[in-house]
């Protein structure tokens, strides 16, 4: 059935003719389970994806809504409390699989020469997956998400001579309020999501021109 859909898809847009010499690829047969890690991490980073785009319908970004809109998410909205769910989970897993994928990448000295930068791409992403998840946790606007956000930030603080700016920066003023949260909300889901698709296409550009490293 699927691969009726694809062939029907391609005919009307000719879909795999510029990808022919990605799709024909064949995986080395030496390679072993946990080379799937950064795939896995790529599916969860999707899965999370999709679902922030269908909680965005409902969720309103501002400090007198914000948490009524994810009381009615969780109670009132069909299948809200799932997406919700899949939502959280999904970016959950997804720093396990960066952190395994990691470890592989590091037991494997795959960060040697000629993939040294490929290696500072993936770093960039897992700090951009780590902001993602501290700006998302704020959203709920309830009093955990406040008062972890009000040490998270106060820590920008102690960045010698600028702490202050720093501060003022990520609060959108001298306290946690509703700036902060408008902040928070159009990083979370639009400059960081934007440069992790970016710095994720860097990546596995990178992995397409070097290819897959050769073990231990
Ligand atoms: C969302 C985050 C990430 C995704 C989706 C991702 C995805 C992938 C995929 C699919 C591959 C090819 C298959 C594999 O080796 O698993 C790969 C390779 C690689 N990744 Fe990542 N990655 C991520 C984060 C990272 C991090 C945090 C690092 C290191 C700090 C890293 C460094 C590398 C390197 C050096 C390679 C080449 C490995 C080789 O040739 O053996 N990646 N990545």
């Amino acid at each position: 059935m699927i691969d009726l859909i694809v062939r029907v898809l391609d005919r009307l847009f000719r879909l795999r003719e510029p990808h022919k010499g990605f799709l024909s690829r064949s995986v080395p047969v030496k390679l072993n389970f946990s080379y799937c890690f950064g795939g896995m991490a790529f599916v969860c980073f999707m899965t999370s994806v999709v679902t922030g785009l269908m909680l965005s319908v409902y969720y309103v970004p501002s400090a007198t809504d914000a948490y009524k809109s994810v009381l009615e998410i969780n109670n009132a909205v069909w299948g809200g409390w799932l997406i919700r769910s899949l939502h959280k989970w999904s970016a959950t897993i997804l720093i396990i699989f960066i952190v395994f994928h990691t470890v592989r990448v590091f037991v494997y000295k795959a960060y040697r020469p000629p993939r040294e930068l490929n290696w500072i791409a993936g770093s960039l992403t897992l700090v951009l997956v780590l902001a993602s998840g501290f700006t998302g946790y704020l959203l709920p606007w309830d009093q955990k998400a406040y008062w972890a956000t009000v040490v998270g930030t106060s820590m920008g603080g102690t960045v010698p001579g600028i702490g202050p700016f720093v501060v003022m920066l990520l609060r959108g003023g001298a306290e946690v309020q509703g700036a902060t949260l408008i902040r928070f909300y159009s990083l979370h889901v639009l400059w960081i999501p934007v440069f992790m698709f970016m710095v994720l296409w860097a990546h596995f550009h990178m992995v397409k021109r070097q290819g897959i490293s050769g073990g231990l």
